[in-house]
């Protein structure tokens, strides 16, 4: 089965990719190389023994997204992970958020829709929760306007799939992720942001490699038992595996709506403190940080049930905070990616 995972050359992405080709799908990439690498697509062949094919434009481009569903014919579902992810940088820029996460997605779902692909995977976010009124969070719960703009092109994203697949012949599965964090045991792929890292864990590693002088940690006067913020971080490859659990679902036909929800969190929230705590265990290493002002935008504290996810797909995350450090220092240590880190903050 040929399944499109656009996006697939990055973070999330790629590990799906490896997951979706050892459980015996076909995978094709596209991918605008916007905050990637092709060379990711080699190293995903490196862990897998098969490259996959990787077509590089801008799924805003209708014209190239039509041709692409003209070529390859037989997709059978797409999984849809390309969209820009810097909550920072879109409060700077918010319409190259709007046009660029938004268009992708209507011409996606349409060469969907002309060319008989039913299936689609949609990455989301718990960022459309903003701070919930209630923990843990649950697929029921009431969602928020988010922070960012980057946080209300997912929510908005949910709404244009949610709308066509009433009409259209294509049915959808949105997961909202958790702080997705770590990386592949081979260390051939993790998390390479390009530039200076707005996440956490990146951040921790590059200074711990020594690519950056110290951590900020963005305000220690919250209302939480260490006063920093608290997360629901999961791994990667716990994240990928429910892509493929989810796609499953629907190919075979189980899914019981033609939108479903589920959360992909491990239902145990760490403070930032926490999470240095446990990168300094594992590592060895004592990490340089300072307490300063607080993020705007930040969230107090967030974390799923992830119940519903358990019961209904049959998944659940079995990686802890240990391993999510150790493989991210791991693939630090590799410096497969230096090419994108830039001069230090
Ligand atoms: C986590 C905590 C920061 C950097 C991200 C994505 C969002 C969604 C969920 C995908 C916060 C603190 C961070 C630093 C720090 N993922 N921090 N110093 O903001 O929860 O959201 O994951 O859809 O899109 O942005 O993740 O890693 O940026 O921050 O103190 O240098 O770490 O204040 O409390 P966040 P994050």
């Amino acid at each position: 089965m040929k399944i499109l995972v656009t996006g697939g050359t990055g973070f999330i992405g790629s590990h799906t990719a490896v997951e979706l080709q050892q459980q015996g799908f076909e995978v094709l990439i596209v991918d605008d190389l916007s905050n990637s690498t092709a060379e990711v697509a080699d190293r995903i062949g490196m862990i897998t023994g098969t490259k996959p094919p990787l077509h590089v434009f801008d799924l805003c481009d209708a014209g190239k997204t039509e041709d692409l569903f003209i070529r390859e014919e037989g997709i059978a579902a797409v999984i849809h992970f390309a969209a820009h992810k810097s909550v920072g940088e879109s409060v700077q820029q918010p319409l190259k958020y709007y046009r660029n996460n938004l268009l992708s997605t209507v011409n996606l779902l349409e060469s969907m829709a002309r060319h008989g692909v039913k299936h689609l995977i949609f990455s989301s976010s718990c960022t459309v929760y903003g701070q919930p009124d209630e923990l843990p969070v649950t697929e029921h719960t009431p969602l928020k306007r988010a922070e960012s703009p980057y946080g209300n092109t997912k929510k908005i994203m949910e709404d244009i799939i949610s709308d066509t697949v009433k009409t259209a012949d294509v049915a959808a599965i949105s997961l909202r992720y958790f702080n997705p964090t770590g990386a592949h045991e081979s260390a051939l792929i993790g998390e390479a942001p390009s530039g200076i890292p707005d996440n956490l864990v990146p951040y921790i590693t590059q200074t711990a490699i020594g690519a950056r002088s110290f951590l900020r940690v963005f305000g220690d006067d919250y209302d939480t038992p260490d006063g920093t913020p608290i997360r629901d971080y999961i791994h990667v490859v716990d994240l990928a595996k429910a892509h493929v659990v989810a796609l499953k679902r629907m190919l075979d036909g189980k899914c019981k709506d033609r939108y479903e929800v589920f959360n992909l969190g491990t239902g145990r929230g760490y403070s930032v403190m926490e999470v240095i705590k446990a990168f300094e265990r594992v590592s060895g290493m004592n990490l340089n940080y300072q307490v300063v002002a607080r993020r705007p935008g930040d969230i107090v504290k967030i974390w799923a049930d992830p119940s519903y996810a358990n019961r209904e797909l049959g998944w659940k995350a079995e990686k802890g905070l240990d391993d999510m450090m150790g493989s991210a220092w791991n693939w630090e240590q590799a410096g497969l990616h230096l090419s994108t880190l830039s001069t230090d903050a």
